[in-house]
């Protein structure tokens, strides 16, 4: 199978498209485009692995103004991803275990529970560019956003504030308002709260980097997404860890949007502290437990204030029940409690599935198949191309995400001419799966562990019948 090659820049990418396009002298919207496309995606089988909803089974109750037995298409993976076939399997295997063997199934393989947490650690830090020292499955992610800050926020006098960004998802948000309250600090001055420059939506990574070498003196903690969960925008995580370093700040992120669908080099980059959900680009199920890392340059600093639990303790010791602290070292240190046992198998059914490619080959395939998407919008349903087309022009749409694929993941968020609703409830009813968000933002994420080039392509000639 031929592949895709590993393309940097948009106009790669759609100069590749045009000419998969005119080797088979079809055109941009045709479906043989797609047909294409799919059949040189070396990651196409990986859909198979993947329980899809049919149109009858997410449209229950709804009039349906499609073939309600076909699959639906599902572009929300960044919201909450697809199950894997192998999780019912691995959760109901565990049940039975539990039936049959109680308190016992603590020790009992095929996977003991004591040491549960060791069945995801080692792939989790693949994804997220770590060593396994640094990372731990534990808690939901808003706790971890907490337990970071708690570690990580050590306000004095004179260094005090959180770096932050405007549009923040609420947990960050409130974790850092509350953080500051806690430590008896006024958000208003402690909040340092970045916006993108007038009439733009990102930030320039310039302008993060001289907010830092201006007013890193008095910052304790710099709190971003890796990747934003409305526009899909990607920070620059190794530029602003470096600016955060040199002006005596710690740096964290919260990798919610990013685990699982952007490369990312937490260890090499130097990041302090990061949490993330698994239920998104994860697919660990909805709940699913969080993921926290934690730099191997603190994984012996036992000065690093924290919260602790048994699950702290060296699990060697840990029964002695000593009430002696023996500190797990790396990440494994900031656990509290037990780890929920279905959930660590949950994300672990998921794991599996990556283990069978890399976060490489995902980026290249997510590259074209966003690239797709975003060409085929362009190409017929901006504001330009309806004025040369349509009977109604006034009916269009603008991608707010960056076009560099450097600077995005798999998720384009789209705004309308009109109201969003009417084209969502449109969608739906025809099962394709999108969710909106706050200023009316249209959010669509074609996961390529499990999307298609013909979703892509059903998405956008749904979306171009809503506006007729
Ligand atoms: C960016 C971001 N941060 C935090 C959260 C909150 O996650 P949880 O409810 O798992 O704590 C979400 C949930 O979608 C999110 O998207």
């Amino acid at each position: 199978m031929e592949g895709f090659p590993y393309l940097e820049s948009k106009e790669s990418i759609q100069s590749y498209l045009e000419s998969v396009a005119g080797g088979e002298g079809v055109g941009l919207d045709d479906l043989r485009l797609a047909t294409t496309l799919d059949n040189r995606d070396k990651l196409a089988s990986f859909r198979a692995k993947f329980c899809l909803p049919t149109i009858s089974d997410i449209c229950e109750g709804e009039k349906l103004a499609a073939d309600s037995s076909q699959d639906c298409v599902y572009l929300t993976g960044n919201s909450l991803g697809l199950q894997p076939k192998g999780t019912k399997d691995l959760i109901v295997a565990d049940l039975d275990k539990w039936a049959k063997k109680g308190v016992y199934g603590h020790f009992h393989d095929p996977v003991a529970w004591l040491p549960i947490e060791d069945i995801v650690v080692d792939e989790s830090a693949r994804l997220v560019g770590a060593k396994p020292i640094e990372v731990v499955p534990m808690n939901g992610l808003t706790v971890n956003c907490h337990l970071a800050m708690v570690s990580f926020y050590q306000p004095t006098k004179d260094r005090f504030k959180i770096v932050l960004e405007k549009d923040s998802f609420p947990s960050d948000f409130y974790a850092v308002q509350s953080q500051v309250n806690w430590h008896g600090y006024d958000p208003k001055e402690a909040m340092i709260v970045m916006a993108p420059r007038e009439g733009e939506h990102f930030w320039r990574t310039e302008d993060v980097v001289q907010l830092i070498e201006e007013q890193g003196d008095s910052v304790a903690l710099v709190w971003l997404p890796g990747v934003h969960y409305l526009t899909g925008y990607v920070f620059d995580m190794e530029a602003i860890t470096k600016a955060a370093h040199s002006k005596g700040c710690y740096v964290g992120f919260d990798l919610a949007h990013a685990a699982g669908n952007v490369e990312l080099c937490l260890h090499d980059w130097g990041v302090d502290v990061a949490a993330w959900c698994t239920y998104k680009y994860l697919n660990s199920g909805p709940g699913g437990i969080a993921g926290f890392f934690v730099h191997e340059k603190h994984a012996h600093n036992q000065q690093l204030p924290r919260l602790l639990g048994w699950w702290s303790h060296n699990r060697k010791t840990r029964f002695d029940m000593s009430n002696v602290l023996d500190l797990q070292a790396g990440a494994a240190g900031f656990q509290l409690s037990n780890p929920p046992v279905l959930e660590c198998l949950s994300l672990k059914a998921s794991l599996d599935v990556f283990a069978d490619t890399s976060m490489r080959e995902l980026t290249i395939k997510s590259r074209i198949l966003t690239g797709y998407l975003e060409m085929l919008i362009e190409h017929y349903l901006t504001k330009e191309k309806r004025e040369n087309v349509a009977a109604d022009s006034s009916k269009y749409m603008t991608i707010v995400t960056p076009s560099d694929p450097k600077r995005r993941g798999a998720q384009l968020s789209l705004q309308f001419s009109f109201p969003v609703k009417e084209v969502h409830h449109q969608l739906a009813s025809r099962g394709v799966v999108t969710d909106l968000r706050k200023d009316g933002h249209m959010r669509v994420a074609p996961a390529p562990l499990y999307n298609s080039f013909k979703d892509v392509w059903t998405f956008f000639k749904t979306l171009e019948l809503t506006l007729k």
